[in-house]
């Protein structure tokens, strides 16, 4: 019984310790099916590494046991030495030329994968986007004045560069299904790029540890059909805006109705309905005696502004009603 308890114990753990593995999609060992060509080619690098690792590990594991075997005490005295090898000139070169032809075969993979990963293909139509993290949110700038909160709208079949930054932390910006992380670092530009993509969702998350609700810092990509995207970048999405700029912004901290959460209850707060007011909050953040918020719209216009009062005072504000004619 005491010799199975840490065999018992040990099975427990690696069952405990794989189990997340082993619930993720695919079996959690292959990447998320690729959508852009960029993550294709990091999907193909994946898989010749995983190919020759695979091999090696199976001829290794193999032959171990193999050994085990062969070489098994066969009842020899636990202080007998078994018999004794030494030196094999032939065995010892084939074992260090060929992981040295492995290496160089997965070098030349990599080599020439590498400049497909990293460049845009060349593109006269390309969509310029600026991403920016910020705690806990991506905020999306588009070339004719659009913004777009946690969602970032792009047309489908056309190739979208990305200049990606941040205004306090390092954050990272990965959508598997579109390539590999970058990140984005306060008083840095970082390039990437993806597409062209079939119309789609596609899934992310903030890659960095970024404080408190890193995990919550999601992100999404919705690839539409020209039709659909010319609509919101031409109509600018105002009141969508307000929308998100509450749920991707505010409501991570104060709650989905402002009720409080890691953040005070404001849904009674006039503040709220005060443009000028909640301007001075959101731009420059609050450090009180009564706690702190960060300066989460540094970056936003006037117009984002208004789109969130706007949303506020119609879907969250359960206060009084603002008073006179410039109450709003
Ligand atoms: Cu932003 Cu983690």
């Amino acid at each position: 019984m005491r010799r199975k308890l840490p065999i018992v114990v040990l099975a427990v753990v690696v069952a405990l310790a794989t189990a997340g593995v082993a619930a993720a999609t695919n079996g959690g060992l292959t990447p998320v099916q690729p959508e852009s060509p960029n993550a294709r080619h990091t999907v193909t690098a994946y898989w010749v590494i995983v190919g020759f690792t695979a091999v090696i590990f199976f001829l290794v594991e193999g032959l171990l046991v193999v050994f085990i075997w062969k070489y098994r005490g066969r009842g020899r005295g636990r202080d007998v030495e078994g018999p004794q090898v030494h030196g094999h000139a032939r065995l010892e070169l084939i074992w260090t030329v060929i992981p040295v032809l492995i290496l160089c075969a997965i070098g030349t993979v990599v080599f020439l994968e590498l400049p497909k990963i990293d460049s845009a293909p060349a593109s006269t139509n390309a969509l310029h986007v600026t991403v920016e993290g910020h705690q806990f949110y991506w905020q999306f700038d588009y070339p004719n004045g659009a913004r777009s909160i946690n969602t970032l709208y792009v047309p489908a079949g056309r190739v979208v560069e990305l200049d990606v930054i941040a205004t306090d932390v390092i954050h990272s910006w990965w959508i598997p299904a579109l390539g590999g992380k970058i990140q984005a670092i306060p008083g840095r530009v970082n390039h990437t790029w993806f597409g062209p993509t079939p119309p789609g969702t596609y899934e992310g998350q903030c890659a960095e540890l970024c404080g408190i609700y890193h995990a919550s810092m999601n992100a999404r990509v919705v690839a539409e059909p020209a039709t659909a995207f010319s609509t919101f970048f031409a109509g600018r999405n105002a009141a969508n805006l307000g929308k998100q700029e509450w749920q991707g912004v505010c409501a991570t901290c104060h709650g989905n109705l402002g009720q409080g959460g890691y953040g005070p209850n404001i849904a009674a707060n006039s503040l709220l309905t005060q443009e000028a007011g909640l301007r001075t909050i959101l731009r420059y953040g609050v450090n009180g005696s009564t706690g702190a918020m960060p300066p989460v719209g540094d970056t936003w216009t006037s117009a984002q502004l208004k789109a969130l009062v706007a949303y506020v005072k119609k879907n969250i504000y359960k206060g009084p009603p603002a008073g006179g004619a410039n109450g709003g």
